[in-house]
């Protein structure tokens, strides 16, 4: 029997609204019935749907699910009310501005058994679903570290966030993602050259639950674009282009030595390096699949909206580090930085949200450090 169309509404038609809108036209089994932006064209359609003022408006037209392409700061309100009204979101990432209000909304979409994903598209980028599925499969050995590169010049139209909850929530969702672990600790340093209020550079060095090093760079103060990752273990080391979408393997070398005196330490040697050839479909449009076939009952495999409030955990932890220059323990335990486990110099953190900065600089003997970073916590006005 054939299923009736899954009828899809869109919130925000900026850059990635518009793509968003491209998908959801084309996909299998939905139907885009009206998108919503207040500064979009009410006698507009797009994709044939029609481009609505309110929210109201399009949950009037009684949508299956929403999409969620609206500035970060306004994810939460917008979330509330379709978790309200029974309606399924995927949100775009970060799945909100803090960790408070990205509890809220997991804590609205669970209450109600909806169905709520996260926008972290990294996860359906060809090139590290390779990955992953390869260092599952054992074929790196023990992993070492993850080394993640994001750089790129200045996104004019992002004001409501700084770089770490819009580009490093990226870098730490496909790092747990493709290591299948949480991060244990982390110290951070932040730049705000911009004049805005928020920062526009970072740079974390981590350690994940296993022992793994983590560092993360990013910035948006880059004329040159990159989005890498490498991740080095005992045979070799992976590095993921997900520009490109290209994933090769540089195969540590058999070192050949008769000295018997450097037999205990034989480091490293290049060896073969290999790039892998697969199909390579579009992120978006595997991200759009996954969630409609998660709203009718599959489990498909997307980013939860719990999953989704992990990262902003952390991402809020990486922002504390910078502006207090602390090295901030984690939480043992799966979730890592969850509150369900005890920390190291600061004592159990149950909750970002409610421990006290300025306590834990007292408890660690700092005056606790204050820089441009400090009020890039929480951006609503
Ligand atoms: N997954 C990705 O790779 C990716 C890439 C870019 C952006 N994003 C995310 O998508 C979201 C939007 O980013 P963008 O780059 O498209 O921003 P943008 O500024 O280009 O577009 C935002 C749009 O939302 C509209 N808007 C503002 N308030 C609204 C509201 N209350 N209801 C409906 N529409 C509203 C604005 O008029 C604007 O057209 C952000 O959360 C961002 O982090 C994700």
């Amino acid at each position: 029997m054939t299923r009736q169309a899954l009828r899809a509404g869109l919130v925000g038609l900026g850059a990635m609204g518009r793509n968003h809108a491209r998908v959801l036209a084309g996909l299998d089994g939905v139907e885009l019935i009206g998108a919503v932006d207040p500064a979009g064209d009410p006698s507009g359609s797009l994709h044939g749907a029609p481009v609505l003022e309110g929210l109201a408006q399009l949950l009037a037209l009684r949508p299956d699910y929403v999409v969620v392409a609206c500035p970060t700061a306004h994810h939460e309100e917008v979330g509330l009310q379709l978790a309200a009204n029974g309606v399924c979101a995927l949100i775009e990432k970060p799945l909100a501005h803090s960790v408070a209000a990205a509890e809220r909304l997991v804590d609205a979409f669970e209450a109600r058994g909806l169905v709520a994903g996260v926008g972290h598209i990294e996860r359906f980028n060809p090139a590290l679903q390779q990955l992953r599925a390869r260092l599952e499969a054992g074929e790196l050995g023990e992993v070492y570290q993850v080394v993640t590169r994001r750089q790129g010049p200045f996104p004019h139209r992002i004001a409501d966030v700084g770089v770490v909850k819009d580009l490093a929530t990226h870098d730490i969702d496909l790092t747990s993602w493709i290591t299948g672990r949480s991060y244990a600790s982390l110290s951070a340093r932040t730049l705000s050259k911009s004049g805005r209020p928020h920062e526009d550079m970072v740079a974390v060095v981590g350690e994940l639950d296993d022992g793994t090093m983590v560092s993360h760079l990013v910035n948006w103060l880059s004329p040159l674009k990159e989005r890498f990752t490498a991740v080095t273990g005992e045979r070799g080391c992976f590095v993921a282009d997900t520009l490109t979408a290209d994933l090769s393997f540089h195969a540590n070398g058999a070192v050949t030595t008769e000295w018997e005196a450097l037999r205990a330490f034989r480091g490293v040697a290049e060896g073969d390096m290999i790039r892998y050839a697969f199909p390579k479909r579009e992120p978006l449009a595997v991200e759009h699949e996954r969630f409609r076939d998660a709203v009718v009952g599959e489990d498909s495999g997307i980013v939860t909206a719990r999953e989704g409030l992990r990262t902003v955990r952390v991402s809020t932890a990486v922002l504390e580090s910078a502006r207090l220059g602390l090295v901030l323990p984690g939480h043992a335990g799966a979730d890592g930085f969850d509150g369900t486990g005890a920390s190291g110099a600061s004592g159990a953190m149950a909750d970002w949200e409610a421990w006290d900065p300025e306590a834990e600089a007292r408890a660690v003997g700092l005056g606790g450090r204050h820089d441009g970073a400090a009020d890039a916590e929480d951006p609503v006005p």
